[in-house]
Protein backbone atom coordinates (compact mmCIF):
# COMPACT_ATOMS: atom_id res chain seq x y z
CA UNK A 1 0.00 0.00 0.00
CA UNK A 2 1.37 3.27 -0.76
CA UNK A 3 0.31 6.00 1.66
CA UNK A 4 -1.82 9.23 0.33
CA UNK A 5 0.54 11.53 1.77
CA UNK A 6 0.47 14.95 0.16
CA UNK A 7 3.77 17.06 -0.15
CA UNK A 8 1.76 20.32 0.12
CA UNK A 9 1.02 21.40 3.54
CA UNK A 10 -2.66 20.82 5.31
CA UNK A 11 -4.70 23.77 5.51
CA UNK A 12 -8.17 24.07 6.63
CA UNK A 13 -10.32 27.02 5.04
CA UNK A 14 -13.61 27.82 7.78
CA UNK A 15 -16.23 29.39 5.33
CA UNK A 16 -16.36 30.19 1.87
CA UNK A 17 -14.17 32.84 1.04
CA UNK A 18 -13.34 35.58 -2.35
CA UNK A 19 -12.40 33.37 -4.64
CA UNK A 20 -9.11 34.97 -5.57
CA UNK A 21 -8.08 34.19 -1.99
CA UNK A 22 -8.79 30.42 -2.11
CA UNK A 23 -7.18 30.41 -5.42
CA UNK A 24 -4.12 31.50 -4.17
CA UNK A 25 -4.41 28.89 -1.08
CA UNK A 26 -5.23 26.27 -3.56
CA UNK A 27 -2.37 27.09 -5.62
CA UNK A 28 -0.18 25.46 -3.24
CA UNK A 29 -1.63 23.72 -0.60
CA UNK A 30 -3.99 20.74 0.13
CA UNK A 31 -6.88 22.72 1.27
CA UNK A 32 -10.55 21.63 3.34
CA UNK A 33 -13.00 24.21 3.09
CA UNK A 34 -16.08 24.46 5.27
CA UNK A 35 -17.53 25.92 1.77
CA UNK A 36 -20.86 27.68 3.52
CA UNK A 37 -21.79 31.30 4.52
CA UNK A 38 -22.52 29.83 7.99
CA UNK A 39 -19.37 28.51 10.13
CA UNK A 40 -19.36 24.87 10.65
CA UNK A 41 -20.55 23.88 14.48
CA UNK A 42 -17.37 23.61 17.20
CA UNK A 43 -17.81 20.13 16.81
CA UNK A 44 -17.25 19.82 12.91
CA UNK A 45 -14.78 23.07 13.59
CA UNK A 46 -12.84 20.65 15.88
CA UNK A 47 -12.56 17.75 13.83
CA UNK A 48 -11.31 19.51 10.81
CA UNK A 49 -8.41 21.28 12.13
CA UNK A 50 -7.03 17.89 13.35
CA UNK A 51 -3.69 17.34 11.97
CA UNK A 52 -3.55 20.54 9.87
CA UNK A 53 -0.40 22.72 9.31
CA UNK A 54 -2.66 25.95 8.80
CA UNK A 55 -5.41 27.76 9.31
CA UNK A 56 -7.66 30.64 7.46
CA UNK A 57 -10.11 31.60 10.17
CA UNK A 58 -12.82 34.34 10.29
CA UNK A 59 -13.52 36.81 13.38
CA UNK A 60 -16.59 34.80 14.31
CA UNK A 61 -14.23 31.88 15.42
CA UNK A 62 -13.05 31.18 18.76
CA UNK A 63 -9.45 30.20 18.69
CA UNK A 64 -8.53 29.00 21.89
CA UNK A 65 -6.79 26.03 23.64
CA UNK A 66 -9.16 23.42 23.17
CA UNK A 67 -8.60 24.30 19.22
CA UNK A 68 -4.93 24.38 19.27
CA UNK A 69 -5.17 21.54 21.15
CA UNK A 70 -7.31 19.53 18.79
CA UNK A 71 -5.32 20.24 16.36
CA UNK A 72 -2.45 19.33 17.59
CA UNK A 73 1.70 20.01 17.43
CA UNK A 74 1.42 20.47 13.28
CA UNK A 75 -0.17 23.46 13.35
CA UNK A 76 2.22 26.27 12.54
CA UNK A 77 0.34 29.45 11.43
CA UNK A 78 -3.10 30.78 11.93
CA UNK A 79 -4.75 33.56 9.69
CA UNK A 80 -7.55 35.59 10.21
CA UNK A 81 -9.67 37.21 7.50
CA UNK A 82 -9.80 40.43 9.86
CA UNK A 83 -7.62 42.96 11.61
CA UNK A 84 -9.65 42.68 15.14
CA UNK A 85 -7.68 39.44 16.68
CA UNK A 86 -9.85 39.29 19.73
CA UNK A 87 -11.38 36.05 19.04
CA UNK A 88 -7.81 33.96 19.39
CA UNK A 89 -5.86 33.61 22.33
CA UNK A 90 -2.61 34.87 21.07
CA UNK A 91 -1.17 33.87 24.31
CA UNK A 92 -1.52 30.37 23.29
CA UNK A 93 -0.89 30.53 20.16
CA UNK A 94 2.51 31.67 20.93
CA UNK A 95 3.17 29.41 23.76
CA UNK A 96 2.79 26.70 21.12
CA UNK A 97 4.83 28.62 18.81
CA UNK A 98 2.69 29.08 16.41
CA UNK A 99 2.79 32.42 14.05
CA UNK A 100 -0.71 34.40 13.67
CA UNK A 101 -1.57 36.57 10.53
CA UNK A 102 -4.10 39.65 10.35
CA UNK A 103 -5.36 41.97 7.60
CA UNK A 104 -4.63 45.35 8.83
CA UNK A 105 -4.33 48.39 7.28
CA UNK A 106 -6.77 47.18 3.30
CA UNK A 107 -9.76 47.69 5.27
CA UNK A 108 -9.21 51.06 6.55
CA UNK A 109 -11.40 53.25 3.87
CA UNK A 110 -14.71 51.07 4.48
CA UNK A 111 -14.80 50.77 7.34
CA UNK A 112 -14.14 54.35 7.82
CA UNK A 113 -16.73 55.07 4.96
CA UNK A 114 -19.57 52.90 7.25
CA UNK A 115 -18.53 54.73 10.55
CA UNK A 116 -19.20 57.90 8.88
CA UNK A 117 -22.74 56.21 6.83
CA UNK A 118 -23.67 55.20 10.65
CA UNK A 119 -23.04 58.61 12.33
CA UNK A 120 -24.58 60.50 9.28
CA UNK A 121 -27.70 58.18 8.88
CA UNK A 122 -28.20 58.44 12.72
CA UNK A 123 -27.89 61.75 13.79
CA UNK A 124 -30.16 62.46 10.76
CA UNK A 125 -33.02 59.99 11.90
CA UNK A 126 -32.43 58.02 8.83
CA UNK A 127 -34.10 54.64 10.21
CA UNK A 128 -37.30 56.79 11.27
CA UNK A 129 -37.56 58.72 8.16
CA UNK A 130 -37.62 55.55 6.06
CA UNK A 131 -40.26 53.29 8.71
CA UNK A 132 -42.10 56.77 8.29
CA UNK A 133 -42.09 56.73 4.32
CA UNK A 134 -42.70 52.67 4.31
CA UNK A 135 -45.73 52.78 6.82
CA UNK A 136 -47.45 55.68 5.16
CA UNK A 137 -46.46 58.17 8.25
CA UNK A 138 -45.46 60.79 5.31
CA UNK A 139 -48.39 63.14 6.10
CA UNK A 140 -46.39 66.48 4.39
CA UNK A 141 -43.49 68.64 4.33
CA UNK A 142 -43.53 69.54 8.01
CA UNK A 143 -41.14 72.21 9.65
CA UNK A 144 -40.62 70.45 12.66
CA UNK A 145 -40.97 66.92 11.78
CA UNK A 146 -37.37 64.36 11.83
CA UNK A 147 -35.58 67.48 12.87
CA UNK A 148 -32.04 65.69 13.35
CA UNK A 149 -28.67 66.84 14.39
CA UNK A 150 -25.87 68.43 12.02
CA UNK A 151 -22.61 67.72 12.41
CA UNK A 152 -21.01 71.77 11.54
CA UNK A 153 -19.66 72.99 14.23
CA UNK A 154 -19.13 70.03 16.40
CA UNK A 155 -17.47 68.29 18.84
CA UNK A 156 -16.39 64.70 17.69
CA UNK A 157 -14.58 62.48 20.10
CA UNK A 158 -12.85 59.99 19.00
CA UNK A 159 -11.87 56.85 21.24
CA UNK A 160 -8.85 55.14 19.55
CA UNK A 161 -7.05 57.36 17.32
CA UNK A 162 -5.55 54.32 15.00
CA UNK A 163 -5.69 53.18 11.34
CA UNK A 164 -9.26 53.55 11.36
CA UNK A 165 -9.96 56.23 13.81
CA UNK A 166 -7.78 58.63 12.09
CA UNK A 167 -9.62 57.75 8.77
CA UNK A 168 -12.55 58.67 10.38
CA UNK A 169 -11.40 62.17 11.40
CA UNK A 170 -10.23 62.48 8.34
CA UNK A 171 -13.60 61.87 6.47
CA UNK A 172 -15.64 64.57 9.29
CA UNK A 173 -13.26 67.05 8.93
CA UNK A 174 -15.05 67.76 5.69
CA UNK A 175 -18.12 68.12 7.51
CA UNK A 176 -16.85 71.51 8.79
CA UNK A 177 -17.02 70.59 12.37
CA UNK A 178 -15.72 72.32 15.65
CA UNK A 179 -12.92 69.91 16.92
CA UNK A 180 -11.44 67.13 17.06
CA UNK A 181 -11.08 65.18 20.39
CA UNK A 182 -9.39 61.77 20.70
CA UNK A 183 -8.18 59.18 23.79
CA UNK A 184 -6.47 56.20 24.05
CA UNK A 185 -3.84 54.50 25.68
CA UNK A 186 -1.14 56.95 24.46
CA UNK A 187 -0.70 60.36 22.63
CA UNK A 188 -0.30 59.76 19.29
CA UNK A 189 1.22 63.80 17.71
CA UNK A 190 2.26 62.62 14.32
CA UNK A 191 -1.86 61.39 13.46
CA UNK A 192 -3.09 64.10 15.73
CA UNK A 193 -1.44 66.53 13.82
CA UNK A 194 -2.76 65.43 10.30
CA UNK A 195 -6.46 65.84 11.73
CA UNK A 196 -5.85 69.26 14.01
CA UNK A 197 -6.79 66.60 17.06
CA UNK A 198 -6.30 67.29 20.71
CA UNK A 199 -5.56 64.61 22.91
CA UNK A 200 -7.79 64.46 26.47
CA UNK A 201 -9.03 61.91 29.28
CA UNK A 202 -11.44 59.44 28.23
CA UNK A 203 -13.83 61.08 30.94
CA UNK A 204 -12.93 64.64 29.52
CA UNK A 205 -13.84 63.89 25.55
CA UNK A 206 -17.24 62.20 27.19
CA UNK A 207 -18.15 65.43 28.64
CA UNK A 208 -17.32 67.88 25.41
CA UNK A 209 -18.23 65.44 22.94
CA UNK A 210 -21.43 65.53 20.48
CA UNK A 211 -20.34 63.07 18.90
CA UNK A 212 -18.75 59.86 20.37
CA UNK A 213 -17.14 57.49 18.28
CA UNK A 214 -15.61 54.01 19.39
CA UNK A 215 -12.71 52.97 17.30
CA UNK A 216 -10.46 51.12 19.83
CA UNK A 217 -9.87 47.23 19.28
CA UNK A 218 -11.86 45.10 22.31
CA UNK A 219 -8.95 44.17 24.80
CA UNK A 220 -9.51 43.22 28.60
CA UNK A 221 -9.07 47.44 29.05
CA UNK A 222 -11.90 48.46 26.71
CA UNK A 223 -14.17 45.35 27.49
CA UNK A 224 -17.32 47.40 28.62
CA UNK A 225 -16.06 50.50 28.65
CA UNK A 226 -18.80 52.25 27.17
CA UNK A 227 -20.96 51.62 30.77
CA UNK A 228 -23.88 53.12 32.91
CA UNK A 229 -20.88 55.55 34.31
CA UNK A 230 -19.80 56.51 30.78
CA UNK A 231 -23.44 57.02 29.70
CA UNK A 232 -24.36 59.36 31.87
CA UNK A 233 -20.84 61.39 31.78
CA UNK A 234 -22.27 62.28 28.06
CA UNK A 235 -24.32 65.31 26.98
CA UNK A 236 -28.01 64.72 26.90
CA UNK A 237 -27.44 65.48 23.07
CA UNK A 238 -24.49 63.28 22.59
CA UNK A 239 -24.94 60.41 19.83
CA UNK A 240 -22.59 57.37 20.27
CA UNK A 241 -21.22 54.98 16.98
CA UNK A 242 -19.67 52.34 17.64
CA UNK A 243 -17.67 50.27 14.56
CA UNK A 244 -15.42 48.39 16.47
CA UNK A 245 -16.46 45.23 18.96
CA UNK A 246 -19.51 44.90 20.53
CA UNK A 247 -18.31 43.82 23.59
CA UNK A 248 -16.54 47.20 24.01
CA UNK A 249 -20.04 48.55 25.21
CA UNK A 250 -23.12 46.78 28.28
CA UNK A 251 -25.83 47.07 25.80
CA UNK A 252 -28.05 46.76 28.67
CA UNK A 253 -26.97 50.40 29.76
CA UNK A 254 -26.81 51.26 26.20
CA UNK A 255 -30.33 50.22 26.31
CA UNK A 256 -31.04 51.96 29.42
CA UNK A 257 -29.46 54.98 28.33
CA UNK A 258 -31.23 55.62 24.63
CA UNK A 259 -34.53 54.78 26.82
CA UNK A 260 -34.52 57.05 29.19
CA UNK A 261 -32.98 60.00 26.90
CA UNK A 262 -29.47 60.07 28.92
CA UNK A 263 -28.07 60.16 25.33
CA UNK A 264 -29.92 60.64 21.91
CA UNK A 265 -29.00 57.68 19.66
CA UNK A 266 -26.45 54.89 19.05
CA UNK A 267 -25.15 53.60 15.53
CA UNK A 268 -23.78 50.61 15.74
CA UNK A 269 -22.27 48.14 13.04
CA UNK A 270 -21.12 45.68 16.08
CA UNK A 271 -22.56 44.16 18.83
CA UNK A 272 -22.92 41.50 21.43
CA UNK A 273 -24.06 38.45 20.79
CA UNK A 274 -24.02 38.57 16.68
CA UNK A 275 -26.24 38.09 14.74
CA UNK A 276 -28.23 40.28 17.30
CA UNK A 277 -31.32 38.35 18.73
CA UNK A 278 -34.18 40.32 16.80
CA UNK A 279 -36.34 40.43 19.81
CA UNK A 280 -33.21 42.37 21.35
CA UNK A 281 -34.50 45.64 22.88
CA UNK A 282 -32.22 47.62 21.13
CA UNK A 283 -34.29 46.58 18.13
CA UNK A 284 -37.32 48.51 19.20
CA UNK A 285 -35.56 52.12 19.64
CA UNK A 286 -36.28 54.59 16.97
CA UNK A 287 -33.41 56.16 18.39
CA UNK A 288 -30.98 53.05 17.95
CA UNK A 289 -29.57 51.78 14.12
CA UNK A 290 -27.85 49.07 14.33
CA UNK A 291 -25.95 47.43 10.86
CA UNK A 292 -25.00 43.60 11.02
CA UNK A 293 -21.37 44.06 10.82
CA UNK A 294 -20.58 45.43 7.51
CA UNK A 295 -17.87 48.06 7.80
CA UNK A 296 -15.01 46.15 5.60
CA UNK A 297 -18.19 45.12 3.11
CA UNK A 298 -17.27 46.00 -0.15
CA UNK A 299 -16.50 43.93 -2.70
CA UNK A 300 -12.77 44.69 -3.55
CA UNK A 301 -12.08 44.69 0.13
CA UNK A 302 -13.36 41.63 1.16
CA UNK A 303 -11.43 40.31 -1.99
CA UNK A 304 -7.92 42.07 -0.77
CA UNK A 305 -8.56 40.75 2.77
CA UNK A 306 -8.59 37.11 1.61
CA UNK A 307 -5.87 37.75 -0.24
CA UNK A 308 -3.39 39.23 2.23
CA UNK A 309 -4.75 36.38 4.91
CA UNK A 310 -3.85 33.66 2.39
CA UNK A 311 -0.39 35.18 1.70
CA UNK A 312 0.02 35.93 5.74
CA UNK A 313 -0.85 31.70 5.45
CA UNK A 314 1.40 30.69 2.78
CA UNK A 315 4.55 32.92 3.93
CA UNK A 316 3.97 31.27 7.69
CA UNK A 317 4.21 27.81 6.29
CA UNK A 318 7.44 28.79 4.33
CA UNK A 319 9.01 29.69 7.06
CA UNK A 320 9.15 33.61 4.99
CA UNK A 321 7.84 36.66 7.52
CA UNK A 322 4.31 37.12 6.79
CA UNK A 323 2.84 40.40 5.23
CA UNK A 324 1.33 41.33 8.44
CA UNK A 325 1.88 39.39 11.84
CA UNK A 326 1.22 39.66 15.11
CA UNK A 327 3.72 39.68 17.46
C1 LIG B 1 -12.33 43.16 11.24
O1 LIG B 1 -11.67 42.83 10.23
O2 LIG B 1 -11.91 42.94 12.38
C2 LIG B 1 -13.64 43.83 11.05
O3 LIG B 1 -14.39 43.87 12.20
C3 LIG B 1 -14.47 43.15 9.96
O4 LIG B 1 -14.00 43.52 8.77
Amino acid sequence: LVPNVSPKPKVFVSRRIPENGFALLASECDVLSWNHEDPPSRKDYLTAVRGIQGLFCLLTDTIDAELLNEAGPSLRVVSTMSVGYDHIDVQECHKRNIQIGYTPGILTSATAELTVTLLLATSRRIKEGVKAVENGEWGTWKPMWLCGQGLEGATVGIVGLGRIGLAVAKRLKLFDIAQILYCGRSEKPSQALEVGAVFTSFEDLLTRSDFVIACCALTPETHHLFNATAFKQMKQTAIFINSSRGGIVNQDDLYEALKSGKIRAAGLDVTTPEPLPTDSPLLKLDNCLVLPHIGSATQSTREAMAVLAARNLLAGLQGKPMPCQIK
